[in-house]
């Protein structure tokens, strides 16, 4: 099903003059997750055009077959037969949910209203991330769990009476409101989740176009409440997939900071809930115009973004942003990195619990490539320099959106940047290499 790029392990980013023409970013990878499950868990088959072809939606596409459901992908369109929402089989085997917290994460939810015994376990980075904040909600729906310290590898036990909660969130996470969304379905009665500001949407919008029994507002700021009654079928659905605007934005940021560029990248998803990093690259006064903006069935906004090189200018980022954009730091610190004056993006907790520790790495990472960097409790402060020294080698810890923020730094610096660690890239956007070199930047395969 993959495409095979084959990203080698180490590579070295050099300085080029300038990025042109059209990037057409590989597609959401929530929402393929997404696509994936939610047509597992309803009655018929669904179809998803342009699902995301990466090791981590493969991943989901395994854990689905193992649980029973019949997924099947030719041409880009793939096929899945829903097995309903209490439907899944025992395995015969673990499920491997490799480096992603998301498949973890929402598997659980929606594997709990199924009376089955389920094995879950993960590479080196998953099984040290927390999984408390999602087993926390699902047990006091019902659902048994057996495990140390509430990490992977776990064993759930479903059960078929799950039980509706009220559940106020102490964290802002798309994957703690989506398990909890999910085991909803199959609760006897209306559950409620209240976050302290909404994560992303893509569940409640995509349970909405299935069929689910799903209440919330597209609120803008503040708390964010959602209702799910269970007991209604989800029914099968044709999705689209749009692409993805935490991949876009490496070549978002590389036009904007490499001097000579203009591209265009096709087809970005930009929910207002994912588009923090537009927001903040505006305000930094890059020069970036949407065009041909649509909404999609789920009510998904979707455009191309038009960008420029442009200077920026350094900024203040208070904590509401990083709900919006958690995914985007590391390479919106780039362009800090690069910004007259100083930055400071505030309320950054959450970035400790990635596939690395990305609070650490962002800022290890620039000082060894010459930039002044501090932090302040969950606070990250960048002072700008355009001036970049760079040759450093930096070990990414098997964390893609560190080594692809990294290699972009690389082609403004005046010495190579060395990554280590560059197959993990291949978990979200597996063409990113080749599709960077064609527009203009030089990654070298190291020896
Ligand atoms: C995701 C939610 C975010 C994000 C992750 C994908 C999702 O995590 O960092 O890459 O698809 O739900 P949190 O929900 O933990 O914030």
């Amino acid at each position: 099903m993959i495409k095979k790029y084959n990203i080698k392990n180490k590579l070295s980013s050099y300085e080029v003059k300038g990025l042109i023409g059209i990037i057409t970013p590989p597609s959401d990878k929530s929402i393929s997750h997404r696509a994936l499950l939610f047509s597992s868990l309803a009655v018929g088959k669904s179809t998803i055009y342009n699902l995301l072809h990466s090791e981590d939606v493969l991943n989901m596409v395994k854990a689905l077959k193992t649980l029973g459901v019949k997924v099947i992908n030719k041409n880009n369109i793939c096929c899945v037969t829903g097995v309903g929402l209490n439907g899944f089989n025992t395995p015969n085997k673990h499920i491997d949910c490799g480096n992603s917290g998301t498949i973890a994460r929402i598997l659980l939810g929606a594997i709990g209203g199924s009376e089955i015994f389920v094995t879950l376990t993960g590479d080196s980075s998953l099984v040290n991330r927390p999984m408390d904040r999602v087993i926390k909600p699902l047990k006091k729906m019902g659902i048994n769990f057996n495990s140390i310290n509430n990490k992977l590898p776990l064993i759930i036990k479903g059960t078929s009476d799950i039980l509706p909660i009220k559940y106020i969130s102490p964290i802002s996470s798309a994957q703690v409101k989506t398990t909890i969304l999910l085991a909803g379905l199959n609760a006897h009665g209306t559950s409620e989740i209240i976050e302290p500001y909404s994560s992303r949407n893509h569940s409640e919008n995509l349970l909405k176009y299935f069929g689910a029994n799903i209440k919330y507002k597209t609120k803008l700021s503040g708390k964010n409440k959602v209702l799910i009654t269970g007991g209604n079928n989800l029914k099968s659905c044709n999705i689209t997939v749009p692409g993805d605007i935490s991949s876009a934005a490496f070549a978002l940021v590389a036009a904007i900071i490499i001097p000579g560029s203009s591209i265009k990248i096709l087809n970005v998803g930009i929910n207002y809930f994912r588009a923090g990093i537009l927001e903040a690259l505006d305000l930094m006064e890059a020069k970036i115009k949407l065009e041909n903006k649509i909404i999609n069935d789920y009510e998904e906004p979707v455009a191309d973004i038009l960008v420029q090189y442009s200077k920026l200018r350094g900024i203040n980022l208070d904590s509401s942003f990083s709900a919006r954009m958690i995914d985007e730091y590391p390479i919106l610190a780039i362009a800090a990195a690069v910004a007259s004056g100083k930055t400071r993006f505030c309320g950054l907790a959450e970035l400790r619990y990635k596939e690395s520790d990305r609070f650490r790495a962002i800022i290890n990472g620039l000082v060894s490539c010459g930039i002044k960097v501090e932090s302040n409790k969950d606070d990250i402060i960048i002072y700008g320099n355009n001036e970049v020294l760079g040759g450093a080698t930096i070990d990414c810890l098997f964390d893609h959106r560190i080594a692809m923020s990294f290699i972009i730094l690389g082609a403004i610096s005046l010495k190579p940047i060395k990554v280590i660690g560059c197959k993990s890239i291949s978990t979200s956007y597996p063409s990113f290499i080749s599709e960077m070199n064609d527009i203009g930047m030089d990654i070298r395969v190291n020896d």
